[in-house]
């Protein structure tokens, strides 16, 4: 019987520093020790956007901290850890980098198994932590960097059915909001000026739902917001929530015919499961959840917490890994780019944003 392992999760690829422990014994659902996010809005609020040099300093002063403070939470010495997971990419390779030299530090100093994981795979495996999910599944992975519909059938067999072929929609959500003076407060800024909104008031576009397949589309329904405003002269509150309104709700049937198209491609699936940052929206998670109603599986998002980046994905991928025999040495190398589907290195759908999921 295998035995029960205990990981320290390391996760630094954006703009949140986050650790975590997980721990999974055979024959038991998985368990999160402790687990703590620190973000970094603040440092990044005046600029617009994150910075990568202010993230990557930020991470390096704070990693030591988060592993500690997660050590502590769950009343473990370094010594009950059975192996350290670090993000290894893709994303902002400053903060990558200092995940890797961190996890390969502690690695190194306490004789423990490093073992470097996808970021994507990360995301791509928390219904797995959460639930229990079975291969083969579907997964729509929607963030601030990331949109892309992938067949999960092994912890490290992805097979990408299909993505966005210019922004995500999260990258979207976050320019809309900021278009429309909600400052930094990007998808759950939009999502609660919606509230007040009417869907219909403007006539904004549902790309791509001619084309066939479960490729997606937002930069034009981004810049449709942005032309509305233009007509309106100073905007309102009621312009503001309406146009809220109007995009939450294209974005949400995007993905919901996409997830029809993708469920249809992935053949068979019993489980379609949503994670990043975007699957928090509650319009999104209603479409998503149609989708899969339609298609007759079950639909499981994970909470909040473990939809956007966070440490205990990154344990759980690689405590999922290490069952399958990987191990990674001094040599593990931070990357930028790491397509999960590497039979598709060439893919679209990175966002403009760069390498963020
Ligand atoms: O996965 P995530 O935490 O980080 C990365 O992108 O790496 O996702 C963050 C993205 C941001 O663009 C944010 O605006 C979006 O997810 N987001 C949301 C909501 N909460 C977060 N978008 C729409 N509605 C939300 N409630
Ligand atoms: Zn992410």
């Amino acid at each position: 019987m295998a035995a029960t392992l205990t990981f320290l999760g390391i996760e630094s690829s954006c703009d949140d520093t986050a650790a975590a422990i997980v721990r999974d014994t055979p024959g038991e659902p998985p368990r999160i020790l402790a687990e703590t996010v620190i973000g970094q809005g603040a440092l990044h609020a005046d600029f617009g956007g994150v910075v990568p040099e202010i993230a990557a300093r930020a991470h390096a002063e704070r990693l030591d901290l988060c592993a500690e403070a997660v050590l502590a939470r769950a009343g473990l010495g370094v010594r009950d850890l059975d192996g350290v997971a670090v993000t290894a990419g893709p994303g902002l390779i400053g903060g990558v980098l200092a995940g890797v030299m961190f996890a390969k530090g502690l690695a190194a100093a306490a004789g423990l198994p490093l073992v470097g994981v996808n970021h994507l795979a990360g995301h791509a495996l928390t219904p797995r932590l959460t639930d229990g999910v079975a291969f083969p599944y579907l997964v729509l992975i929607a963030s601030g960097g990331h949109c892309q519909f992938v067949l999960v059938e092994g912890a490290d067999r992805f097979h990408r059915l299909g993505g966005t072929i210019d922004d995500a929609p999260g990258e979207a959500f976050d320019k809309v909001a900021r278009h429309l003076g909600l400052g930094a407060g990007g998808g759950p800024a939009v999502e609660a000026e919606a509230r007040a909104g009417d869907p219909a008031r403007f006539d904004l576009p549902r790309p791509l739902l001619d084309r066939p397949g479960c490729d997606l589309s937002f930069s034009g329904l981004k810049t449709a917001v942005l032309r509305a405003t233009e007509t309106l002269g100073p905007i309102g509150p009621q312009d503001r929530a309406d146009l809220c309104a109007g995009f939450q709700a294209a974005v949400a049937d995007v993905l919901g015919a996409k997830a029809r198209a993708a469920l249809a491609l992935a053949g068979g699936v019993a489980v379609f499961a949503a994670a990043g940052g975007v699957a928090a929206n509650g319009a999104v998670r209603a479409a998503l959840g149609a989708a899969a109603a339609s298609a007759g599986v079950d639909f499981v998002v994970p909470p909040v917490r473990l939809c956007t980046d966070n440490g205990a994905m990154i344990a759980w991928a690689g405590i999922e890994r290490f069952r399958e025999g990987a191990r990674d040495g001094m040599d593990l190398a931070a990357r930028p780019r790491w397509p999960l589907d590497d039979r598709q290195a060439g893919m679209l759908g990175a966002g403009r944003k760069g390498p963020k999921a």
